[in-house]
């Protein structure tokens, strides 16, 4: 199975940090899996207005709809999720995701942000209808050091969990025909 590990920052370095954090677990858990890293930050973005894709807007629509399964790291923005990602997800079909397990993990500059994963980026998948584990990680500045090391130990422990719950998610969408019996 492909899995897609989407860096959804434009800049800084910890959501790439905790997303490679994920990684390595994942691969503890499950080295057959096909594991690649997307830096959003390597893209040139544009915004989905009519007007034709540029090369790197149609790698990153190929990659999202080839992927058998995704971990998704993004940081807060305004409360909320980075334009980027919101555009990346429009420009995705809606059946691309469908019953593809997904785990997300996001981080902001405060603790305050954390329900934005429950609130506002769970809506979007279950739209796609991911098969989005029910455990999530946020972090926040004080989980890492001044190299972008996680230091928190309770952190590491939640991101162990979510790999394993995760590749558990891959095996049970593997079982899952993703042709659904109805015509939505
Ligand atoms: C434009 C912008 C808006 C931000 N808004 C928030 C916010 O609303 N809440 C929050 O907790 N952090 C906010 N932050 C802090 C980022 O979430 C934090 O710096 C980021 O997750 C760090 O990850 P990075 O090193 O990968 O960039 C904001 C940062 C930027 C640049």
């Amino acid at each position: 199975m492909k899995i897609l590990l989407v860096d959804g920052t434009m800049f800084g370095a910890k959501t790439g940090a905790v997303l490679r954090q994920v990684e390595q677990y994942i691969k503890e858990f499950n080295s057959d899996l096909e594991l690649e890293i997307l830096y959003f930050s390597d893209l040139k973005h544009q915004i989905l207005d009519g007007s034709p894709l540029n090369e790197d807007m149609k790698m990153m629509i190929q990659k999202f709809e080839e992927a058998d399964g995704y971990i998704i790291s993004t940081p807060i923005f305004q409360a909320s999720i980075p334009g980027v990602l919101k555009n990346a997800f429009d420009m995705i079909s809606p059946k691309a995701m469908r019953y593809k397990p997904v785990s997300i993990v996001a981080n902001g500059g405060t603790s305050q942000h954390h329900l934005v994963v429950e609130n506002q980026l769970k809506p979007i998948l279950d739209y796609f209808r991911c098969l989005v584990t029910p455990n999530y990680v946020y972090t926040q500045n004080s989980h890492y050091d001044e190299n972008n090391h996680i230091i928190d130990q309770d952190i590491h422990e939640r991101l162990r969990e979510l790999a394993r719950v995760f590749v558990q998610y891959c095996k049970l969408s593997e079982s899952l025909p993703k042709t659904p019996i109805d015509n939505h």
